[in-house]
């Protein structure tokens, strides 16, 4: 019998075309996300999960699933899978890194220019049938040229923020579990600052780290309240980094000038009063979505099941331990 491969939503062709033919393919082919016990019951026979960030894969998942040796994930953050769990059930973990890091930094970008100049307000303005004629004072927003961006996590996607900010010419703090080498900061013309001062000196702050418990609301009440007067926050790595709560009182109280989000603290829910304000922009967790890119996550994650299937071991393990505890 050839093995089950679960897909938890319909994805790229690109990477299904590469698993089709060759193993059982269960696709979940509703236009929604499976639910906790659709996956649970896909499971029971499978071999390999190819999972969304906003499938839980869990201890209790995982019990159900004897026979599964690798969990997918059409993702580079694997916050939604209990790697622990994983290991110690000899299962392996693989993501989807680099392919995506251009299009996350490209909607870091469009975010930033979105809310600093306003445009998503004056689209609305326009559409609701306001505009009358240029205006010395309508919709008078932000500079880039000049400004300090602050990042916080300088990873790929960090990195790849801080090369468009300097054809802006923003200058650059940065904050980091630890500095980038000495050439990577030269050619980025980026300087480490910890993590408060980065917080403080910031005009725009953006954050780029994954999520794990330890930075849960890394960005809390505490944080905001240092942030300069007329600065902005822009998220697109993980909700949870930000106390979103905190977020909207901030904003609403103008403490600081706005924030750009594309992902949530509990999505697809959001904060209360969120969606009032006017200076904010929300995306609905678009950092990867250019066609090119899913297309190349599609085949990564296709990729990586064929590999494990095949006897092979893929190249992009997250639970490296998996292996070494053989
Ligand atoms: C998107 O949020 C990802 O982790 O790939
Ligand atoms: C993700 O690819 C990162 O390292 O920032």
């Amino acid at each position: 019998m050839r093995p089950k491969v679960v897909i938890t939503r319909k994805m790229p062709e690109e990477g299904l075309r590469l698993l089709d033919g060759k193993y059982t393919i269960n696709l979940n082919e509703k236009d929604r996300p499976v639910t906790r016990n659709e996956l649970k019951e896909l499971l029971f026979d499978a071999s390999a999960l190819l999972c969304m960030l906003n499938d839980t894969v869990d201890e209790a998942i995982l019990k159900g699933a004897p026979k599964l040796k690798i969990v997918s994930n059409l993702a580079v953050g694997t916050n939604n899978v209990d790697l622990k769990a994983c290991t110690r059930m000899g299962i392996v973990v693989t993501n989807t890194p680099g392919v995506l890091t251009e299009a996350t930094a490209d909607l870091t970008f469009a975010l930033l220019l979105a809310v600093t100049r306003r445009i998503v307000e004056g689209d609305r303005f326009i559409r609701d049938g306001k505009f009358d004629g240029w205006d010395p004072l309508l919709f008078v927003g932000g500079d880039l040229y000049g400004k300090t961006l602050g990042i916080i996590g300088m990873g790929r996607i960090g990195q790849a923020v801080a090369r468009r900010a300097r054809g802006f010419g923003m200058k650059i703090v940065y904050n980091n579990r630890k500095p980038v080498s000495e050439e990577t900061a030269r050619l980025l013309e980026a300087s480490y600052a910890p993590l408060e001062e980065v917080i403080r000196q910031a005009d725009f702050l953006t954050l780029h780290l994954p999520y794990y418990p330890e930075v849960h609301h890394l960005i809390n009440g505490e944080r905001l309240k240092i942030m300069k007067p007329g600065a902005y926050l822009i998220n697109t790595a993980r909700g949870a980094h930000l106390d979103e709560k905190s977020l909207v009182e901030h904003l609403k109280e103008k403490r600081i000038a706005g924030a750009a989000l594309d992902v949530f603290e509990n999505e697809p829910e959001l904060a209360p009063s969120l969606t009032g304000l006017d200076n904010v922009v929300l995306v609905p967790h678009l950092g990867s979505a250019s066609a090119h890119t899913r297309k190349k996550m599609a085949v990564m994650a296709a990729e990586s099941i064929c590999d494990l299937l095949d006897g092979r071991k893929p190249e992009r393990v997250v639970n490296r331990e998996v292996y070494e505890q053989e």
